[in-house]
């Protein structure tokens, strides 16, 4: 809330604009100004990267070494005070850079304003984000993996157990949970690699760009990177201080595992439904009706389907940031890590929460087995055994089929409650050995190819998965 009047004085010049300013901002330019309560996240990153930029400007001469020394100190004493809680964040200082480099001179004088010298607050941000953002990366990986092993255990554990796997929401075939679980193993080892691959780009540094164009100062601009941690500083100093691609590329990376995480939140919620009840969830991620007894709500998994929503929103916002800025910097960019804070911080949570669900939930045998009954879904099976039993052309076999299920459809009755003669009085062809075929368990275990659902390689492939995603 606005203490004053919109467009009231505020109170002093701000220290860090020297000469220049005389006046201080009003009340609400300081208010729109300020990005203090958002990016003192990157304080941490901000010390790092000027201590890193302070060393190198000592060890070109550009500074004294004793200046440099004041300056590590100070700098430590900074963040011993921010992580014991005592450090006072000012937003008339705006932003964590000008708040650590005012205490820094409160606390080691003059040798502070020589810090800044061969840099500028737009590479600075720029610097510490991107060693934010890696990080951040880092940990996602570390998130992900553990998703990937409570989905593969599960895997493991049920990978002879048979449900009617679905197209357009239709009983389709039989397929096994475990395959079922694979799949999203195989999804999210794609959102994997796309933030490691979005990561490389993340980890190239923008320090020594200075305001855009470079410096007059002699800086080592390499060392500054090694030291850091980066692959190499950016080429060009424009694109250095104005690239927001990487950030980007987080978010729709971002928003790609968003969408995986919401379609196995969504099946969690039909599977858990008591209509389908394939799951059940335990009373540590569902919650009951204040009003309803009965209920047993997945809400986790619901609030996971809904926060794509969030993610997506993060990547718009930032695309529209973004779009049409000309070079080099401009305070707009100042809204990136709002966006960038926020989706992360929603990964963290839907990932950690989708990790305990999947170890929670029981699969419910019974239910899969009475939701095999229905759906005819061994007739794919029956027309694979026309095919191979009695040589006819896939076409042709549909066709038989199509008829047998439309009797069993009448009779209202499973295809292998069918009779023999019933069959073979559409199709003569038709032989006893076809109802070894029709049992749900027989047709998944069938499915060996590369990639089909058969137990025998759910297992095969569970192992699989864990040298490939699970190691190191
Ligand atoms: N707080 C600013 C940001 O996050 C830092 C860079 C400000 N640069 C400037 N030229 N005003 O973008």
């Amino acid at each position: 809330m606005l203490k004053k009047k919109p467009g009231a004085a505020g109170t002093s010049a701000n220290p860090m604009w020297g000469g220049h300013y005389i006046g201080g901002p009003s009340v609400i330019m300081a208010e729109i100004n300020a990005s203090i309560d958002v990016d003192k996240r990157l304080y941490a990153q901000d010390i790092r990267a000027s201590k890193a930029h302070a060393e190198m400007l000592a060890a070109k001469g550009i500074l004294t070494s004793k200046d440099a020394k004041a300056i590590a100190q100070g700098l430590d004493a900074i963040q011993r005070e921010i992580e014991s809680g005592v450090f006072v964040f000012s937003s008339a200082l705006e932003d964590v850079h000008m708040n650590i480099e005012a205490s820094l001179k409160e606390k080691i004088g003059d040798a502070a304003g020589r810090l800044h010298t061969a840099r500028s607050r737009n590479d600075q941000v720029a610097t510490d984000f991107r060693l934010w953002l890696r990080d951040t990366l880092d940990e996602l990986d570390a998130a992900l993996k553990d998703v990937q092993d409570a989905l593969i255990d599960k895997a493991e554990s049920n990978a002879d157990l048979i449900l009617p796997g679905y197209t357009h929401l239709q009983p389709a075939q039989p397929i096994t949970f475990g395959h079922h679980m694979l799949a999203y193993v195989e999804m999210l080892g794609r959102d994997r690699d796309r933030l490691s691959d979005a990561r490389k780009r993340v980890n190239e540094m923008p320090l020594g760009a200075a305001a855009l164009a470079g410096t007059s100062f002699p800086i080592d601009r390499a060392a500054v990177a090694k030291k850091l941690g980066f692959d190499r500083p950016m080429a060009n100093s424009l694109d250095a201080v104005s690239a927001r691609d990487f950030a980007l590329e987080f978010l729709a990376a971002a928003t790609i595992l968003g969408t995986h995480l919401s379609r196995l939140a969504e099946e969690i919620v039909l599977w858990a439904s008591p209509s389908f009840g394939f799951i059940a969830l335990s009373e540590a991620f569902t919650s009951g009706s204040s009003i309803m007894p009965q209920k047993r709500n997945p809400d986790a998994a619901e609030l996971v389907r809904a926060k794509t929503g969030r993610l997506l929103g993060a990547f718009t916002a930032l695309t529209v940031i973004m779009k049409g800025l000309p070079l080099a910097y401009s305070k707009d960019m100042q809204e990136d890590k709002e966006q960038v804070f926020d989706a992360a911080d929603t990964l963290r949570l839907s990932l950690a929460a989708m990790a305990g669900m999947i170890r929670d939930m029981q699969p419910q045998k019974t239910a899969m087995a009475e939701a095999l009954e229905d759906g005819f879904i061994t007739a794919t099976d029956l027309a694979d055994w026309l095919v191979r039993a009695a040589n006819l052309p896939f076409r042709d076999a549909h066709r038989i089929t199509g008829g047998i299920v439309r009797l069993a459809e009448t009779k209202k009755c499973r295809l292998d409650q069918l009779t023999l003669a019933e069959m073979q009085a559409i199709d003569k062809r038709i032989a006893k050995t076809v109802f070894e075929v029709l049992e749900p368990v027989r047709a998944a275990a069938s499915r060996t190819s590369l990639g089909g659902t058969a137990p025998d390689n759910v297992r095969r492939a569970a192992r699989q998965a864990r040298k490939r995603f699970l190691k190191g």
